[in-house]
């Protein structure tokens, strides 16, 4: 009895009865249609328009191209999928994650929850472990209320998605040197890209793996791809961590705080106090008047050691990276324009490294010209310099 209640009531939730009948006498009043004439005359009745195209039974007497709605159980799969699929299935667009470990699974799984793109596809050289991501990563999707997809592919499919996000990286290992790190990790990452070649003309490469300056910097030079739509999550996350300080301090929400780390994503970076504001009100004057006690260097350390003691309890970073290379990804697809403190390539310093950008479909749209006091433009300095350095020695281990 339950049962039965419960079976009705799945199948035809959002229609009523009169959606239902003239949907059957549409599809008996065409007999034989092409698959195009088909869709279109579905998506063009208002009552219809949330219905996905319904897979073409090869038929031998017409040819591939045709197909033969027949009777009721047709009918009911039909309206079956409309029920589940919802609108969503505009999404159309592809995004490649290159690295389906820790921090790749997890993009992957933020992308399934705030749907934005219709196929998420994973590689990754350890095949068992993409294919096992890629089947737990679907099980995500299938309560209907994504239309995300998930799958394995090869990276040749990669180079012709939307985007790609490199995930691809080594994890430093117990004596390793951090230059012997970036030898091995810029191995993967010559490899990885050289796989995916070539790219499409509008692809945009986000790199997320460490150290993320240094990789975005040659993924520019492997890739062959202009520079603005090659860049990586830099300090966004860094400056995602100092918000959440802020926010726990002021009693204000995170999304309502302007303040940016910037620099290297890494030991160099330094927190823009000058330019920080919290609803338009600059953070200096806050502090004069508030009894909220802002220890500056207190706070930029917690932030830039926040991802050390996470490590050191469980091993990995991955959910506030999830987040963030999931957000940008929204911004380039929706050519949304967000203004992120990312990683790209700074033509007055000849490094990569995070300033804020503005972020649409073609990637870098431009950089925000931001004004620092001289001790940020100190620190800014001390970035570059570590930056360059580290890009000189790996050149030299090529
Ligand atoms: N930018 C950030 O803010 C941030 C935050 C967290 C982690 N990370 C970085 O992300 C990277 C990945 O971390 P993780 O915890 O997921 O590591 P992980 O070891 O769990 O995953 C890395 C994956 O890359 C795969 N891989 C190796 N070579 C490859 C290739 N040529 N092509 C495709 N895949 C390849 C490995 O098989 C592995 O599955 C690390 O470099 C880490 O430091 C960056």
């Amino acid at each position: 009895m339950h049962n039965s209640h419960h079976v009705s009531a799945f199948r035809f939730p959002a229609l009523h009865h009169h959606d239902v009948l003239q949907h059957k006498r549409a599809l008996h009043s065409s007999f034989i249609l092409s698959q195009r004439q088909y869709d279109t005359r579905l998506r063009s009745r208002p009552e219809t328009q949330q219905l996905r195209p319904i897979p073409t039974r090869h038929n031998s007497r017409l040819g591939s191209n045709f197909c033969t709605p027949t009777p009721k159980l047709f009918t009911q799969f039909r309206l079956f999928q409309t029920a589940s699929m919802q609108s969503k299935a505009k999404l159309t667009s592809k995004i490649a994650i290159v690295g389906a470990g820790e921090v790749g699974s997890t993009i992957a799984y933020s992308l399934i929850l705030n749907p934005i793109t219709g196929d998420v596809l994973l590689i990754d050289p350890k095949t068992e472990v993409r294919d096992a991501q890629a089947q737990d990563l679907s099980d995500a999707t299938y309560h209907g209320n994504t239309s995300t997809r998930v799958r394995a592919a090869d990276s040749k499919e990669a180079g012709q998605c939307d985007i790609v996000v490199i995930t691809a990286g080594a994890a430093q290992k117990e004596g390793e040197s951090r230059t012997d790190l970036i030898g091995r990790n810029l191995k993967i990452l010559k490899s990885a890209i050289d796989e995916c070649k070539p790219f499409r003309d509008d692809a945009v490469l986000l790199i997320v793996a460490n150290p993320v300056d240094v990789l975005t910097h040659f993924a520019q030079e492997f890739s062959g791809v202009p520079k603005s739509q090659v860049f990586g999550s830099g300090t966004f996350l860094d400056s995602v961590r100092l918000r959440g300080i802020l926010a726990n301090k002021s009693g204000v929400a995170a999304s309502s705080i302007d303040a940016y780390v910037l620099g290297e994503h890494g030991d160099s970076q330094f927190v823009a106090w000058s330019q920080a504001s919290i609803g338009g009100v600059p953070l200096s004057e806050i502090v004069k008047d508030s009894e909220v006690e802002i220890n500056k260097n207190e706070i930029a350390e917690e932030t830039k050691k926040k991802a050390a003691s996470i490590m050191q309890a469980k091993g990995a970073t991955a959910y506030g990276i999830g987040g963030v290379a999931a957000s940008i990804c929204k911004s380039i697809l929706f050519d949304q324009r967000n203004i992120r403190p990312v990683s790209h390539w700074q033509e007055e310093l000849g490094v990569c490294l995070s300033m804020p950008a503005v972020i649409g479909r073609e990637g870098i749209v431009r950089t925000i010209p931001i004004r620092l006091d001289d001790e940020e433009r100190k620190n800014l300095e001390g970035s570059v310099k570590s930056l360059k350095e580290v890009i000189e020695e790996a050149k030299k281990d090529q």
